[in-house]
């Protein structure tokens, strides 16, 4: 029921966001074109100086020689035409592949067959930690200075790679790695987000539409610690933290319904345990469990955290526990509970959102892909 309501929901996204094909073949033909033009020129220049100037002055060895000049330079021009990579161009002519979205699906299929290929880590899939990362690079993104986001995948870089909010985040930073070298034309910053939405939609999640147009930047572009939420804090601090991207209510407790998959790691955050039963399947159980479960402070030597009575083996953080503690979230958390459907559109549409923070996209918001799934028909 809720698979068939979100193949349905994916396929409005597809007939309302159209597949953007971007035209490469004339601007790469203007490309290649313009040093054989600036050659002709330079030629033509010379042919038409030597034509008003110098005599002949009855020397045969000087003709002999300007004809082999000539030659030669024919020649070269014809080498020129036909091997441009023995004139430093391979590396020019490359540059002007301009992927398109059958390109990025390509990327898309790869990760998903290395999420499926590659099922011992942790329960059993890297999609949790691939989305975390996406969401840590976004999640970094300030409003009102136009920092941060996405753009730039500056995570590659000390300092942002030790912040202690991204502990354990080398994980999926490996796990991209070869992704990258099968396709090296693609960014850091673009693949990592092409990660996160992969990820989602392979664990069953909806569709998240996409665009590409991120570039990679230098490390001092590093956004300063601290721009990510502590688990340990209260309501004021998540509206801080996720009004200072842009958010309101409802989108916040959207997306935190990604805490219906992974797990915390007592060597990454301290905390520990996974909030759901099925860490590896996108549902609406977590706002489910929050509301429908009894929580108590877990007794442990680690940092304060919820455990559910009954089983002992679910999870919840301080955070988590304030979507149902505050009145205005708690309206969301009980929507998302008893409808699937609307999460699942909310969290798309909040995450795509996040997705795109701070991008200075080329490509227009009626130019977004969906990729297809593994699974779909
Ligand atoms: C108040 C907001 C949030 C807080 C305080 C928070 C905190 C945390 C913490 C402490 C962990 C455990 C990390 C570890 O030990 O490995 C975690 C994991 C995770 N978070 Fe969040 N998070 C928040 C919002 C979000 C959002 C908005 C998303 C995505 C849209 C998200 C996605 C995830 C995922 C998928 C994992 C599992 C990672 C894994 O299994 O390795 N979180 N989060």
């Amino acid at each position: 029921m809720a698979a068939t309501a979100s193949r349905s929901f994916s396929r409005a996204l597809r007939t309302a966001a159209p597949t953007f094909r971007t035209t490469s073949t004339r601007s790469s033909a203007r490309f290649v074109a313009a040093p054989h033009q600036a050659f002709r020129q330079q030629w033509r220049r010379g042919y038409a100086s030597q034509e008003g100037g110098d005599k002949y002055e009855g020397n045969p060895r000087g003709m002999l020689w300007g004809a082999g000049a000539l030659v030669a330079i024919a020649g070269g021009y014809g080498l020129y035409t036909q091997k441009p990579e023995w004139f430093g161009q391979e590396v020019k002519a490359k540059g002007v592949f301009q992927p398109r979205f059958e390109d990025y699906q390509k990327v898309y299929d790869a990760i998903a067959k290395k999420l499926e290929d590659e099922d011992e880590y942790d329960d059993g899939s890297y999609g949790p930690v691939v989305l975390r990362l996406a969401w840590h690079c976004s999640g970094t993104y300030d409003k009102e200075t136009n920092t941060g986001g996405s753009n730039g995948a500056t995570m590659r870089f000390a300092p942002e790679s030790d912040h202690g909010a991204n502990a354990g985040l080398k994980a999926a930073r490996d796990f991209l790695e070869p992704i990258k070298e099968q396709f090296p034309w693609i960014s850091y910053s673009d693949l990592w987000i092409l990660g996160g939405v992969c990820a989602i939609q392979e664990m069953q999640g909806p569709k998240i539409p996409y665009r590409p147009g991120r570039q990679d930047r230098d490390v001092s572009f590093c956004t300063p610690d601290g721009r990510l939420p502590d688990a340990s804090k209260d309501r004021k601090h998540i509206r801080a933290i996720f009004g200072r991207m842009g958010f309101n209510d409802q989108q916040m407790v959207a997306l935190c319904g990604a805490h219906a998959l992974g797990r915390c790691h007592t060597d990454r955050s301290g905390y520990d345990g996974p909030w759901t039963f099925s860490p590896t399947t996108m549902t609406n159980d977590y706002y489910k469990l929050l509301l429908e479960e009894k929580w108590a402070w877990r007794k442990w030597n680690g940092p304060k955290q919820f455990q559910d009575v009954k089983t002992k083996s679910l999870m919840m953080l301080p955070t988590d526990m304030e979507l149902v503690k505050d009145k205005s979230f708690r309206q969301y958390a009980e929507k998302y509970a008893k409808d699937n459907d609307a999460f699942f559109k909310d969290f798309s549409e909040a995450v795509l959102t996040l997705f795109e923070l701070g991008v200075p996209f080329t490509q227009s918001e009626d130019q977004r892909w969906v990729f297809k799934s593994s699974f779909d028909e």
